[in-house]
Formats: C-alpha cells, sequence, structure tokens
C-alpha cells in the first residue's frame, strides 16, 4: 500500500461518519429509542470497508461526491443492518460488535429488529433521494442494492449460513454461501461506486465484477481465519465463535493454511482483474490489500 493510502482512507472514514450522521434522523426524533439505538449501531465504528470501495470504484468512473456520498451511506446502513441481526440471539447470538454490547444487548431484542429493519428502510431512503444521478441510473442502483441485500444475495447466505450448522459442505457450496452472505453487499459497494460515474464499457463492467467477486469471497475467507486466529479485544467482536458454534467455514473445511493461502490467491485476482484500468484502479488495488492483509 502507497504512503497516500492512509491518508485517503482516513479522509473517507471522515466523510462516511458525518454523511451516516446526517442521513439518520436526528437522536431526539420521536421514538427516540429506536433513533437513538440506530446511531447506536451504525456510528463511530467499523471499517467502513464498503464505503471505501464505494469511493475508490467511484473515483475510477469519475462520479460526483454527493452521488458517492450517498451510495456509501446506503451499503454501510445495509451492512449495519445485517450485523444487528447477525449477532440477535435466534442468529449467531452474540454480546460484543465493534468493540461495544450488541444492539440487544444495550437495549433490547425488540428494539434490536427494528433497528435492522429501520437502517434496511434509510438505506433505500438515502438512496432514493439522490440528486443529480440520471433517473434511469438511480433506478439502477436501487435494483442492485435491493437484489444484494436481499434472498438472492445477503439474507439468502444468512439463511444457508443458519441451516448450515454442524453440516458438512462441500468447498462449492461454503464458496456460494460466502459468495452471498458476504460478497454480495461487497460486489455491490464496487458497482454502486461505478454506477454513479460515467457510463461503463461492457469489458470495464467484466473487469470489475470479477475483481469484486474475488475481494468478496477473499473478505469472508479473511473474517473465517481471524475468527480463527485472533482475539475478541482485537477483532471487537467474539473470537473463537464458528467453531465453538459448529459453523462451516474455510478454516474447519480447508484448514488454515491453505485458507490464508487463498485469500491470497485471490487479492492477486483481483489484481489481475484490474489491469485493463492502470495507474487509476490503484486504490481499489490497495483495497485488496487491506481486505486480505487486515488484522481486524
Ligand atoms: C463483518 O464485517 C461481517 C462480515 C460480513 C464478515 P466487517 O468486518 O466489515 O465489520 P465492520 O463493519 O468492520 O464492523
Ligand atoms: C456475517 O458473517 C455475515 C453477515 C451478513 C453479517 P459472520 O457471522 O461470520 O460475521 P461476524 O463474524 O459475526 O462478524
Ligand atoms: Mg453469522
Ligand atoms: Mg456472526
Ligand atoms: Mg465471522
Amino acid at each position: 500500500m502507497t504512503a497516500g493510502f492512509d491518508d485517503w482512507m482516513t479522509t473517507v472514514q471522515a466523510r462516511v461518519e458525518s454523511d451516516l450522521d446526517g442521513f439518520l434522523p436526528a437522536a431526539g426524533a420521536l421514538p427516540a429509542r429506536l433513533h437513538e439505538a440506530m446511531r447506536y449501531a451504525l456510528l463511530g465504528g467499523g471499517k467502513r470497508v464498503r464505503p471505501l470501495l464505494v469511493y475508490a470504484a467511484g473515483a475510477l468512473f469519475g462520479a460526483d461526491a454527493p452521488a458517492l456520498s450517498r451510495a456509501a451511506a446506503a451499503v454501510e446502513m445495509i451492512h449495519a443492518y445485517s450485523l444487528v441481526h447477525d449477532d440477535m440471539p435466534c442468529m449467531d447470538d452474540d454480546a460484543l460488535r465493534r468493540g461495544k454490547p450488541t444492539v440487544h444487548v444495550a437495549y433490547d431484542e425488540a428494539t434490536a429488529l427494528l433497528v435492522g429493519d429501520a437502517l434496511q428502510s434509510q438505506a433505500f431512503l438515502v438512496l432514493a433521494e439522490a440528486d443529480g444521478v440520471p433517473a434511469a441510473r438511480q433506478v439502477a442502483m436501487l435494483r442492485l442494492l435491493a437484489q444484494a441485500a436481499g434472498s438472492a444475495g445477503m439474507c439468502g447466505g444468512q439463511a444457508i449460513d443458519l441451516a448450515s450448522v454442524g453440516v458438512s459442505l462441500t468447498l462449492a457450496q461454503l464458496e456460494q454461501m460466502h459468495q452471498l452472505k458476504t460478497g454480495a453487499l461487497l460486489r455491490a459497494a464496487v458497482v454502486l461506486g461505478a454506477l454513479a460515474g460515467k457510463e461503463l464499457a461492457a469489458v470495464e463492467i467484466a473487469a470489475l465484477n470479477d475483481y469484486a467477486r474475488a475481494i468478496g469471497l477473499a473478505f469472508q475467507v479473511v473474517d473465517d481465519v481471524l475468527d480463527a486466529t485472533a482475539d475478541s479485544a482485537t477483532l471487537g467482536k467474539t473470537a473463537g465463535k464458528d467453531a465453538a458454534d459448529n459453523k462451516p467455514t474455510y478454516v474447519s473445511i480447508l484448514g488454515l493454511g491453505p485458507s490464508r493461502a487463498l485469500a491470497q490467491q485471490l487479492r492477486l485476482d483481483a489484481h489481475a482483474a484490474l489491469a485493463p484500468f492502470g495507474e487509476q484502479a490503484l486504490r481499489l488495488r490497495e483495497l485488496a490489500d487491506l481486505i486480505v492483509q487486515r488484522k481486524a
């Protein structure tokens, strides 16, 4: 990663934080407890990898800042909602997220359910209210995010995840689950950033999709590796949970070494996919490195 990467990342993260704040109902707005809990779930934590992907892809296609702000906020809201529900007792039953008690612990289960529901609606509202994006493009962005979040994307992957406890999946089934539960939203982030910019040529769409598939899978492979190797304080969430819950993961099916090697291979695949864009794709390349080399 270049010296400029850290500065770029910090600048985007700060912008995302302030946008998310601005795109949420005020903490005091009624019902205050729900709005306060939405802020608790969304603000002041997380790596903001999906917004970073939106901005990096957007820069490549000359997207305007206001459109990127909304696309980045929308995808992060969907992601944050998915985490709130993922942690609930009926799913992974986790008490720690982003270094804080999970929403159902800090508030209560019904509030956590509604926080997820409301963050999801807010995401589509934020995207629907974008100015300056041609209407057809805006509909394409809404459609893309809906598809990535729903039963053919994240929710579908989560359903497979829950149905797979104690089940031995084939590698192909495991990859399918990961591509849905985690890859779909990461891919959407990349394509949303691109859609916010100029018209894409078919060859550019294909290259971007190859990149997005590689980093989408790599992200969850690394998540599985970190669950098995890092500690809860570093992760800001409960470590060792997958083995304790008997979840099929890359680590349980392939082993630690081959999982790490696969993540590295996917990083190289992601770089290779970006070749048609040359130096312009520097930030996307660096984000592939970050996704694979991260420690949390
Ligand atoms: C964790 O996502 C859940 C997965 C989809 C693997 P992140 O690792 O991006 O979590 P935050 O946003 O940084 O908290
Ligand atoms: C979660 O996968 C994917 C989501 C859609 C939230 P995990 O259950 O492995 O995520 P963590 O490890 O709890 O963050
Ligand atoms: Mg889960
Ligand atoms: Mg979980
Ligand atoms: Mg995990």
